[in-house]
């Protein structure tokens, strides 16, 4: 039989435990879960695909059935079709979410017509975190621990005393 295989894409700037929830979730359906960490030219990321793809690793390295990849250029859809996935995971967790949702799974179906866009709620402690207020708060010395694995609290730290160092 098979496998079945899913993608995961998203900027994960930085990758929270509510992207680990809906991750998990995914699994529960798919047999396999490739996270494909991507730009969105709407965004200026604070980590680079670099360190973002590093953060990912090591939140995701005691999970069998997933893996991490860098999309450094061209199409999300090319790339699903590329590697033979069946769904493209996406989390939502408001309905203000859903409108730029819609656009982007009728584009990528429409690039690419096998795939169909999945979209998964996660736990509803997790429907107000979103990296960029977890960023913010972060960068401004807030506590976000109950928020992001210690490995990607330790890179915001660092993160922050960079920033703090060139002011
Ligand atoms: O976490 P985000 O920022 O909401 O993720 C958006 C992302 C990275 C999935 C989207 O911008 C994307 O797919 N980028 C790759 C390039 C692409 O295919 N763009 C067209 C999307 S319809």
């Amino acid at each position: 039989m098979s496998k079945s295989r899913a993608i995961y894409p998203g900027t994960f700037d930085p990758f929270t435990n509510g992207h680990l929830d809906v991750l998990e979730r995914a699994l529960n359906i798919f047999d396999e879960v490739i996270v494909v960490i991507a730009e969105n030219s709407q965004k200026r990321a604070l980590f680079t695909i670099e360190e973002r793809n590093s953060m990912t690793k090591e939140v995701t390295k005691l999970y069998s059935g997933i893996s991490v990849e860098v999309l450094h250029h061209g199409l999300l859809a090319d790339y699903a079709r590329q590697v033979g996935a069946r769904a493209i995971v996406r989390g939502v967790r408001q309905v203000k979410d859903f409108e730029y949702e819609f656009q982007m799974s009728l584009l990528n179906r429409q690039l690419y017509p096998d795939v169909t866009t999945v979209f998964l709620m996660p736990n509803v402690k997790y429907t107000y975190v979103a990296s960029s207020i977890i960023k913010e708060v972060a960068m401004l010395g807030g506590d976000v621990s109950n928020f992001v694995h210690p490995c990607v609290l330790e890179m915001m730290h660092k993160k922050r005393e960079e920033y703090n160092q060139k002011k």
